[in-house]
């Protein structure tokens, strides 16, 4: 079993984390301080998708701040997908489905105009098979570009957008 940072790729340790700790907590930032970067990259009239979204009340301050109609949440954990759904059920412009990055195969390509990581990356990087996993999440995230011109990608800290329009 994974133990200390490694365990940060493992669904058992979400589940475990976010039964004990229900939240909400942002890693890193919250959204009021990355507004400026998500207003000047993501454009508000198009399908946003946030990966391993967590507890985390970024996609919330995406909507109510931001003006975003359309943002779709991932994550590994059920327990916080179910935690997320509830909480969000009144809100259309939400929505959370239980996911595996590595495999976002039920999505169509061209379903969403930006995709937003803050933290998942990273947490596959501390767990095992770091190397195949980061490159998994990527890959599957690039597999958009397929039929996309790529125009922007910004980085910042451990965020990243990766902001494509269609062509
Ligand atoms: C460090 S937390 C970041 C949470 C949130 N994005 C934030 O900024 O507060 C990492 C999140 O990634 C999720 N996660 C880990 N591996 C994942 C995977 N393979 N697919 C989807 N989500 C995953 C975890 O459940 C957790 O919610």
């Amino acid at each position: 079993m994974a133990t200390g940072t490694q365990a940060y790729g493992e669904s058992w340790y979400w589940d475990n984390r976010y039964t004990n700790e229900p939240g909400p907590f942002d890693w890193y930032q919250k959204y009021i301080t990355l507004a400026p970067i998500i207003n000047l990259y993501v454009p508000p009239n198009q399908s946003i998708l946030v990966v391993g979204s967590g507890n985390s009340a970024f996609s919330e301050g995406m909507v109510d701040e931001g003006g975003y109609t359309d943002v779709v949440n991932i994550d590994i954990s059920s327990v916080v997908i179910d935690a997320m759904q509830n909480k969000y059920r009144n809100c259309p412009q939400l929505k959370y489905l239980k996911m595996d990055v590595r495999d976002m195969s039920a999505f169509e390509s061209k379903t969403f105009g930006s995709v937003i990581d803050k933290g998942t990356l990273d947490s596959l990087l501390c767990g095992n098979n770091s190397r195949q996993n980061a490159t998994k999440m990527l890959e599957e995230i690039w597999r958009y570009n397929e039929t996309m011109n790529k125009k922007s990608i910004a980085l910042y800290h451990f965020c990243f957008i990766l902001n494509f329009f269609y062509s």
